[in-house]
């Protein structure tokens, strides 16, 4: 660990597991690392890069002004998978926030990310690790080939245990607003604050600098189906899957059975929200390897009546 905080302090760019999903970092206090990053991914110099911390006193280096609500989210979820955007002390260079007055903080509970940030004495600016449009990488496999010659260290970590992307909070007048939903659900941000705003349904909101990108896109064409009556949804993915020749449908541990003819990818059980996102990021791109003519997707839950 002592050797990859050095490749971090000297301005080098690392591989690294989270909790959540693979990160690519540099130290976020030195322009010419962190533009190392934005190459690898080939991410867009207008879509800030959020800080990576190990600690209280690592926030308040980088941020100021925090109010009694930020506090209140960081006590309750830090660390963890939640991103704060807090207004940014000057050390933040321009090109991590992209010059914005604001900065995305996020203490990660996985034990390696947490110990290289630690040893490195310095917040590491890391995306996630995919590049720009495709899932996250959530295990080494699906990522290697896109970064093993860009990057100067990687570190294996397995799989990692959440799979989805930290939640984004903003908070607006003491309100947290949401702008990416991730692991942290809106339920367990309402509990700690009282009240919450959903501001990712309104991607032509300019919260979110990467709205405007297409994100967790597989390569090939892909459809989400879902009917709260299983029985429905099971006949309407046949409907689907009858009119192409090619196709593979990410399925749930229950209903693998019902599509034995076919390419069937089993996600996990419907019953275990956990597993399923553990699983959907590695799936989605296994999916796009078999390059079929449509990609099926069981919906599990419909919180929204979309
Ligand atoms: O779980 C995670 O958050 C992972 C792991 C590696 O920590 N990281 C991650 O980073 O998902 P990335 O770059 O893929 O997504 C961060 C999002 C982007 O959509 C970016 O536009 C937004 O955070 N963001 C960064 N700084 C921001 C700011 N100052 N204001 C608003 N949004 C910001
Ligand atoms: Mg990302």
């Amino acid at each position: 660990m002592q050797e990859v905080a050095d490749i971090i302090k000297n301005g080098g760019i690392v591989l690294f597991p989270t909790e959540t999903v693979y990160g690519i970092g540099a130290n976020g206090l030195d322009c010419k690392a962190v533009e190392k990053v934005y190459k690898a991914k080939g991410r867009d110099f207008k879509n800030p890069i959020n800080l990576l911390v190990s600690s209280k006193a690592m926030i308040e280096q980088v941020s100021k002004d925090i109010t009694k609500m930020e506090y209140k989210l960081i006590e309750a979820f830090f660390p963890g998978p939640l991103t704060i955007i807090l207004k940014k002390k000057d050390i933040v260079p321009n090109i991590v926030t992209a010059g914005r007055d604001t900065v995305g903080v996020r203490m990660p509970s996985g034990k390696i990310a947490l110990k290289l940030i630690e040893e490195a004495g310095v917040p590491i600016a890391a995306p996630s690790a995919n590049l720009s449009g495709s899932p996250s990488g959530t295990n080494l496999n699906d990522i290697i080939e896109e970064f093993k010659n860009k990057v100067d260290y990687i570190i294996d970590g397995g799989e990692c245990d959440i799979g989805l992307e930290s939640t984004i909070v903003k908070v607006v007048d003491e309100v947290p607003h949401i702008l990416r939903p991730g692991a942290i659900t809106e339920e367990e941000i309402e509990k700690i604050a009282g009240k919450v705003v959903l501001d990712y349904e309104n991607t032509t909101n300019n919260l979110l600098p990467s709205n405007k990108q297409n994100h967790y896109k597989t390569k090939n064409k892909s459809i989400l189906i879902y009917d709260k009556n299983e029985k429905k949804q099971i006949e309407k993915v046949e409907e689907v899957a009858n009119k192409y020749k090619n196709v593979v449908i990410v399925s749930c541990s229950e209903h693998c059975k019902y599509y034995k003819q076919r390419q069937v990818l089993d996600m996990g059980s419907k019953n275990n929200l956990q597993e399923i996102s553990k699983n959907i990021f590695r799936l989605l791109r296994k999916a796009d390897n078999l390059n079929p003519e449509i990609i099926i997707i069981e919906g599990v839950e419909n919180k929204r009546n979309w």
